[in-house]
This record gives C-alpha cells, structure tokens and sequence, in this order.
C-alpha cells in the first residue's frame, strides 16, 4: 500500500523538473509574458479548469490530528480551487515591485524563496529601509491558514495583504495609485486578460491573484512525510530518535506544533525573551483585545524551518538549537520581572538531555521540502528588477 502511495508522491516529483526546465526558458525572454495553463507541481485540474491539491494527505481523515504526532492525521483544507492562469499571474505580481508606492518594494523583498519565502532578518525592512517590529515569516503551505501573522489577528490571505501593500512603513501603497500604475502597463493588462477575461485591472482580481499563488507554495514531500507515508527508511536513527522526542509527553513539542502542518494554530503563550533593548511585545492581546493573550503568539509551522533562521517573532534566536533550547531552560525563564502572564500548561521544564536537544534539531531539518518550488522570474511585466531579500546585499538586522 505505502508502495503506491510513494511512487505516486515521487511521480510529482520528476513531473515538476521538467515543468520547470520548460517554463524557465519561456521567462528568459522578456517582452513574451504568456500565463501557465498547468497547474503548480502539486495540483490537479478539475473539470472546471481549477487546480486542487493533489496529496497523500487528502486520503487520510481526522483534520485536526489524532493526539500528539498522528502520523496519519489530515489536513485542514487549503485555499485551493484557483485557476492555472490566475496563480500564475500572482507568481508575477507577488515578485513585482510595482506594487510599491516608490516602485523598491515587492512581497518577495521579505518573503524571498531562497530564504524559505522570508528574509533571514530578525525584523523585516519596509520601504525606505524602514526597521519593522517583527520579523517576516515564511509562506510556506500558508493557504492552510486561517489564523494569520505572529498574533493570529488576521483570518484569511486577502484580508493580510491589504496590511503590507497600504501600510507606510512596507510598500506604502493607496489603491488608486496601485490601480493605475497596473492599467497603465500594457503587458500587465494583457495578463488580466488572460486570467480573468477582462483588461480592466480591478482590486479584487490583484488580492485573488495573489492568494491564489500564495496557497499553491505547499511542502508536504519532506522525508518526515515520506515516514508518515509509510517508507521506515526515510528518517535516519537520528532524526527519528528526534521525532521521538518532538512528540513525547516530555517535551510536548507535538502538542501545538501539530502534524502535519506542525502548528494547531491556536495563540500560545510560551514567554520567549525579546533581544536586548527591545520592549516587550505583547503579542495577541494588543490585537484581540483579550488580557490573558498577552505575550501570545500563534503557534508557527515547522516545515522549512531549517530555511528561515533567525528564528521567533523578532528573530529572537539566532539558530535552531538556540531556539530548542529555550524549551529546556525552565517555564517562564525569559519573561521579564515586571510581567505576569498566563504561560501554556505545556511549556515546562522538560529536562531533556544535551543529546536529546540536539535530536530535535536533526529531526526539524528533515521538514524541509522545497520540490514544489514556484519558477521564480527573471522578468516581471513591470521591467523592474524583480524584489529579493535585503539580506543579499549583507545589511545587517540589528
Ligand atoms: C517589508 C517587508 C514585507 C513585505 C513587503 C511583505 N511582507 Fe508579508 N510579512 C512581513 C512581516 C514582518 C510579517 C509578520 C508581521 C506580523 O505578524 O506582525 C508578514 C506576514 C505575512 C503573512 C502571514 C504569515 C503567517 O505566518 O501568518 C503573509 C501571508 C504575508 N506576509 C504575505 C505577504 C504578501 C502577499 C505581501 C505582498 C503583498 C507581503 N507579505 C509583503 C513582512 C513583509
Ligand atoms: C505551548 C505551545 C508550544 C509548545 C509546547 C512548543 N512550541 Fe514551539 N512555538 C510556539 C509558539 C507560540 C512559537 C512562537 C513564539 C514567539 O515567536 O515568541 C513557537 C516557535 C517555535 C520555533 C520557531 C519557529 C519560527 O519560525 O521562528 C521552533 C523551532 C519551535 N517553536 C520548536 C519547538 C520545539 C522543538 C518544541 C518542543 C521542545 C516546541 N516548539 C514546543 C508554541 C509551542
């Protein structure tokens, strides 16, 4: 049985290779911007032209897992349903710094591939080089979140993108001048066309084209998924004997870093210190309005984690061992003396040996998957040079 479902989640995998040699050789020439009729690496088309996902996962039940570290436990559903065309136009949009007031600034400058779609910055930098309070996540199987930012205060992918594209200090966008920088690009009107029937460039289609490519970056062909599926072989000892320990009662990790999506989205307060000169950041409270939320975050997928250090919401720590060691140090070790708040049941003091701690490690790094790539383009419609992290020009964080 595993056999089947294993040569089918492999067979995936060799049809992305050739899908994406094909489609770079289309991007080399700029002036030609012809939307993708196939759907992602990942995804079947329907009868109705929409691409669904298309995982091992879909076959197994219970959404919300079966207790701690159910290998078998399903997904919530995804934001998917989205046309070949449609996502392939937000691939181009979400790259594209036109979508900036000053024309610098694109969702991929803080959400950037090779940093695990964040930015390897403890705290993003907005439009003018802009410090923001916190640091950007990875996006990274996002279309399976309804609780949405650090402090889970948003609940679907368009209502969070309106925040970043308007907000002064990261794209500082208005909606009349996006509109008319977009209908005063021939190239850019021809997309919409071929997405959506109509070259008049409206709001709605720019926030659903954006979506739509931001729910089909899923990572669910990890070798943690590969052992899920039933290959015993695709965990070395160690990484196993690290799986062991993530969804022991001892160390409780499981218990809201949830399979498959290694988080149960629920707000946790766990108590993680901010960097030093930085004031307290209280978290979901200051958005819910709810005083027991203070210092609560809502709880982070693991998958690709080895890909988005600095880690934490204002890039607390600077590695992954730093960061599983701060499980170790005692409930409540990091919170400040002048703070009184209402830490998770499951934050303890576990205890765990050197050894054990270095286990978990190993078994986060076999989250990682990043088969299902995106093409990322050389060109955008806009003959701006498409957005990259900062962190590529060496400018430090703090
Ligand atoms: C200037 C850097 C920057 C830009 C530009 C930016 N983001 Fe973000 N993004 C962030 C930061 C920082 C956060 C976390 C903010 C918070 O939770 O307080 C975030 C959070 C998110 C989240 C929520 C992730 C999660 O785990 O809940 C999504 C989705 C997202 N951004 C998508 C986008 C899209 C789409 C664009 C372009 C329209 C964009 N971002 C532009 C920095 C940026
Ligand atoms: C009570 C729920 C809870 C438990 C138990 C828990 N975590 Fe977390 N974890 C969180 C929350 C909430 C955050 C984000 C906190 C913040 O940014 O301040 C987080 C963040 C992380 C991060 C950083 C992710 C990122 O992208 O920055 C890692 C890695 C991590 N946890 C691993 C673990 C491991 C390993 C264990 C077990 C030793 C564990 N967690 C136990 C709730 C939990």
């Amino acid at each position: 049985m595993w056999f089947n479902s294993l040569s089918r989640a492999l067979g995936c995998c060799l049809v992305i290779v050739c899908q994406s040699s094909m489609a770079s050789s289309a991007d080399d020439s700029p002036e030609v911007f012809v939307l993708n009729d196939q759907c992602p690496a990942g995804f079947a088309r329907n009868a109705e032209n929409h691409c669904k996902l298309d995982s091992l996962y879909n076959n197994y039940q219970s959404p919300h897992g079966s207790g701690v570290g159910g290998l078998r436990a399903g997904l919530p559903a995804l934001r998917d349903g989205f046309s070949p065309r449609v996502i392939d136009l937000g691939r181009y949009l979400f790259f594209d710094p036109i979508l900036s007031a000053d024309h610098t600034v694109a969702c991929s400058s803080c959400h950037d591939p090779d940093y695990g779609f964040a930015d390897g910055l403890a705290r993003a930098r907005g439009i003018n080089n802009v410090l923001l309070g916190r640091s950007a996540p990875s996006l990274w199987n996002i279309g399976f979140f309804d609780t949405l930012l650090w402090d889970g205060s948003k609940a679907s992918l368009e209502e969070q993108l309106v925040g970043p594209l308007y907000a002064d200090n990261e794209m500082g966008n208005r909606p009349d001048q996006l509109l008319r920088d977009l209908n005063g690009n021939t190239i850019y009107r021809d997309l919409f066309r071929q997405a959506f029937g109509t070259s008049n460039i409206a709001l709605d289609h720019v926030y659903e084209a954006i979506t739509a490519f931001e729910a089909s970056l899923v990572s669910l062909n990890s070798r943690y998924d590969f052992y899920a599926h039933g290959l015993q072989t695709a965990l070395s000892p160690s990484e196993l004997e690290g799986l062991n320990v993530f969804r022991s009662f001892v160390s409780r990790c499981g218990e809201c870093h949830t399979p498959p999506l290694f988080s149960n989205q629920e707000i946790a307060i766990i108590g993680v210190g901010e960097p030093e000169g930085r004031p307290f950041d209280p978290g979901a409270a200051a958005t819910s309005g709810i005083p027991g939320q203070r210092g609560g975050f809502r709880v982070p997928s693991l998958r690709n984690v080895a890909r988005t250090a600095p880690y934490m919401h204002q890039g607390n720590f600077d590695s992954l061992r730093e960061t599983v060691a701060f499980y170790n140090g005692g409930r409540g070790h990091a919170v400040p003396e002048d703070e009184d708040l209402l830490i998770h049941w499951h934050i303890w003091d576990p205890k765990l040996r050197e050894e054990e701690l270095d286990r978990l490690v190993d078994f986060l790094h076999a989250l990682t998957d990043e088969g299902f790539m995106p093409d990322i383009p050389e060109h955008v419609p806009s003959g701006l040079p498409p957005g990259r992290a900062i962190s590529r020009n060496n400018l430090t964080s703090r």
